[in-house]
């Protein structure tokens, strides 16, 4: 368990757009953020699938860094998968990111690059997704694609009476979603913008690091002490979930259609996830038991929720390094860390049905073991 994306391998970056004469008519896709975990999954999905002639994958990350598994370093190795190295922040390297060269310019773009560590200042989330989203989607006004499609956040509102609906009230509530909700208002003001917004659940699968697999890794570390794994705020909070690949079908499904121009779209899966169904598989895939906080003990946390989660990290983080000493493991990206906006009492729960009004059908209905321990299997 402790081996998980461990060594990234080297491997030559693959150049070169060259489309076989039967490719040409397929579209050219940019891929923004292509290293990243959604980013990668939807290289995959889009290559596998035989459905475009050029993959542009655009990322401040290079592949050999970005600790991806073999098979998606293999991607990277095919002719019609470019990689171009950009910091998205600087316009001048956006516009780069985006320029024509042979073979002509492309026809969809999707912006899975954003600031995703948690824990940042306003200062570089402002820049790293307001500024970032909106460097971008002026390129892509100015070469006039099809569509520009924003991958933007779920945490808009908490509320756990009725699933949220993409019309519904607006009230983010972690930083992204507020910068992300400000990204949304100015997508409609880039004159000659073609877009489409999908706000994705909390995404999960392989390549996964701070959706679902810092709670494996929590499993892991209970596992580790032989102790019960604690939890705040009680089984029924909705953590509502995605299959990434379920995330990436709905990404292009939607980019290829007209009735989608301008409209955002909850992709979610039809489950209903909650902390309780998530706790129950991480508890069955490490054989340990788990339970909730006493209410006593959360009065308590509203009153100093920094200093519990400081402490909750803490017990985590000691063991969790202890284990990958004793495995031999030196570096990885996975850790037990959650920041705090993730642990407050706050509710994702999110409406499938516009996405399901388009015709679109899930592969991976709800979550299940199999599909939760999918990063584990991968490597
Ligand atoms: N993973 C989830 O559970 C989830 C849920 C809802 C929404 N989202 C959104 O989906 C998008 C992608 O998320 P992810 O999980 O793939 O994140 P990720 O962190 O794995 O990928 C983001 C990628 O963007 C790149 N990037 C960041 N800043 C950049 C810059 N200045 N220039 C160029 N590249 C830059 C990073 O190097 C990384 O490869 C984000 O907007 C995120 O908010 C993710």
């Amino acid at each position: 368990m402790a081996e998980l994306y461990l060594k990234p391998l080297p491997i030559p970056v693959g150049v070169g757009m060259a489309a076989e004469v039967g490719d040409m008519i397929k579209p050219r896709v940019v891929i923004l953020g292509g290293c990243g975990f959604i980013g990668r999954n939807l290289v995959q999905y889009l290559i596998e699938n035989d459905l475009v002639s050029t993959v542009r994958v655009v990322d401040k990350v290079p592949p050999q860094t970005a600790w991806l598994n073999e098979k998606h370093q293999r991607l990277f190795n095919i002719p019609k998968v470019q990689f171009k190295s950009a910091n998205l922040i600087s316009p001048a390297s956006c516009q780069s990111a985006l320029s024509v060269e042979e073979g002509g310019g492309f026809d969809y773009v999707i912006n899975c690059a954003c600031e995703t560590k948690p824990g940042q200042t306003d200062p570089v989330y402002r820049e790293g997704i307001l500024k970032l989203s909106l460097n971008c989607a002026v390129e892509a006004a100015k070469l006039n694609v099809k569509r520009f499609v924003e991958v933007s956040s779920g945490h808009m509102c908490s509320s756990n009476k009725v699933p949220h609906k993409e019309d519904g009230k607006i009230e983010p509530w972690t930083y992204l979603a507020k910068f992300k909700r400000q990204v949304e208002e100015e997508l409609h003001n880039i004159a000659g913008l073609n877009f489409t917004i999908v706000r994705p659940a909390i995404v999960y699968g392989i390549g996964d690091r701070h959706g679902l697999v810092p709670r494996l890794v929590i499993g892991a570390v209970y596992k580790h002490l032989g102790e019960m794994m604690k939890l705040l705020w009680g089984k029924d909070l909705k953590m509502n979930t995605i299959h990434v690949t379920d995330l990436c079908r709905a990404i292009w499904h939607l980019a290829l259609r007209d009735d989608t121009l301008s409209q955002i779209y909850n992709v979610v899966d039809k489950g209903d996830t909650t902390q309780g169904m998530i706790s129950n598989l991480v508890s069955e895939i490490f054989n340990i038991n788990h339970d909730y906080w006493s209410s006593i003990n959360l009065s308590l946390c509203k009153l100093d929720m920094a200093s519990l989660v400081d402490e909750v990290n803490d017990k985590h983080l000691g063991p969790w390094a202890e284990a990958c000493t004793q495995s031999g493991v030196e570096n990885t990206p996975l850790t037990p860390y959650i920041d705090q906006e993730l642990l407050y009492n706050k509710h994702l729960y999110m409406d499938p049905s516009k996405l399901e009004s388009t015709g679109f059908s899930w592969l991976v209905l709800q979550i299940s073991r199999d599909k939760l321990q999918e990063p584990w299997a991968s490597v």
